[in-house]
């Protein structure tokens, strides 16, 4: 069964290239991103390993734990990752979890079979420190990914997890912000001592609250 937003995040314990891990206590009280790619010793994976590992002291920042996953033996991995740091210039910095058996695959629905029955498609999940998905977002085998994108969204997802506002499109770290509708003008003016500029009833901006 599909996964949605507001879900819990099923917990499992699986073998990783960091050791063993029970998922919901390796999150701790900090935010997660659990992601699939289809193979090991692929082209764009290797990419995508390799750029996750670069933008880690960003996670970080965030209280944000990444961890990989495929359907690959803990040996593949283990391989895999000599060629991620070489071809990449990096050190890898982040467990990826073998799963043969797929059962993480299966209980995050990562499988796509009219996509491919076998491997795990490029699945996204941000988790909360409450345990809760924030966020799903799932890529084809030939797409690589956008690792900036996810952390702007970790940015929106975190302060909107604050402050009652959203984030307009494009939106990025430092820029102005949208008033949540439940919220009254009198409230607005309490809330965001910054101010905030009224375009349309519904179309209030401020800007970012916790800047
Ligand atoms: C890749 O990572 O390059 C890849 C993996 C599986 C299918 C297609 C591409």
């Amino acid at each position: 069964m599909a996964i949605r937003l507001g879900d819990d995040a099923p917990n499992f314990t699986a073998t990783t290239t960091e050791g063993e891990i029970n998922f919901h206590e390796w999150i701790g009280d900090k935010w997660a991103i659990l992601f699939s790619h289809p193979a090991d010793y692929t082209p764009v994976c290797t990419t995508e390993l390799g750029t996750a590992a670069k933008l880690k002291g960003e996670f970080d920042k965030r209280n944000v734990k990444m961890i990989a996953v495929s359907v690959d033996p803990i040996d593949s991995h283990n391989g895999w990752v000599n060629d991620i740091n070489e071809t990449q210039n990096t050190t890898m910095n982040f467990p990826i979890i073998a799963d043969p058996d797929r059962n993480v695959a299966t209980l995050y629905d990562m499988i796509h079979p009219n996509a491919n029955a076998t491997m795990t498609v490029r699945s996204v999940f941000v988790v909360g420190p409450d345990k809760k998905v924030k966020l799903t977002l799932t890529y084809p085998a030939s797409t690589g990914r956008n690792f900036n994108e996810i952390l702007r969204v970790v940015d929106s997802l975190q302060l909107t997890s604050k402050f009652s506002v959203a984030t307009p499109a494009n939106w990025n770290n430092g820029d102005d912000c949208i008033i949540m509708n439940s919220v009254t003008n009198e409230q607005a003016a309490e809330k965001f001592p910054k101010g905030f500029t009224q375009i349309k009833p519904y179309l209030r901006t401020t800007p970012q609250p916790n800047l």
